[in-house]
C-alpha cells in the first residue's frame, strides 16, 4: 500500500515537471510573434500615390526607363505584336475585353509614365513585365495602348 502511494507520488511529481517544461516552452513562441508589427508598418507606407495608384517610386522608375530608350530603338519594335503576344489575353486585341478585371484600355486616361509603371511593376491581377519585356518593348507597348483609346 505504501509502495503504491510512493509510486503515485512519483508519477504526480513527474507529471507536474512535464507541465513546467511545456509552459516553459511558451515564451519562445511569444518572442517570435513580436516580429509581426514591423511588417505591417512597411505595407502602409506604400499607399502614397497619384490617381493612377502607382506610387512615386514606381513612376520614377518608369520615367528612367522612358528616358533610357532612344527613338530608333523604339521604332524597331513591333508594338502591336508585343501587345498581341503579352497583353491581349486579358485586355483583348482592341483593349476593351477586360478579362480577369483588366482595365478597359480604350477608356484609360493615365499618363505614359503611369502606363509604363503599371506594365513594369504589375498591379492587382496584372503580372509584372520587368523580367519579360525589354525597356524598348515596355515603352513601345505602353505607347501602343494610348493608340487604342477612343
Ligand atoms: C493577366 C491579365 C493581364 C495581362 C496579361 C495584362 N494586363 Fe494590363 N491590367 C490587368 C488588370 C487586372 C488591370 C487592372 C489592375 C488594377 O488596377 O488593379 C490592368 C491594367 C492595365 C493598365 C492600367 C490602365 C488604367 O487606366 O489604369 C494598363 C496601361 C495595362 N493594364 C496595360 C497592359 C499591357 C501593355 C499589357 C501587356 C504587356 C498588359 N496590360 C497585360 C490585367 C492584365
Amino acid at each position: 500500500m505504501i509502495r503504491s502511494i510512493i509510486i503515485a507520488a512519483i508519477v504526480i511529481v513527474t507529471l507536474s515537471q512535464c507541465g513546467d517544461e511545456l509552459s516553459g516552452g511558451a515564451p519562445v513562441k511569444k518572442v517570435i510573434s513580436t516580429k509581426t508589427p514591423t511588417a505591417s508598418k512597411k505595407s502602409s507606407s506604400t499607399k502614397t500615390g497619384t490617381a493612377s495608384s502607382m506610387n512615386a517610386t514606381q513612376v520614377a522608375k518608369a520615367l528612367e526607363i522612358i528616358a533610357s530608350v532612344g527613338d530608333k530603338a523604339l521604332q524597331s519594335i513591333n508594338a502591336k505584336k508585343v501587345f498581341k503576344a503579352n497583353c491581349a489575353s486579358c485586355h483583348g486585341f482592341s483593349g476593351n475585353l477586360a478579362i480577369n478585371g483588366a482595365k478597359d484600355l480604350t477608356k484609360s486616361e493615365i499618363s505614359l509614365e503611369e502606363a509604363v509603371a503599371q506594365v513594369y511593376h504589375g498591379r492587382g491581377l496584372m503580372t509584372p513585365y520587368k523580367d519579360i519585356l525589354s525597356a524598348e518593348e515596355l515603352v513601345a507597348v505602353a505607347k501602343y495602348t494610348e493608340t487604342l483609346r477612343k
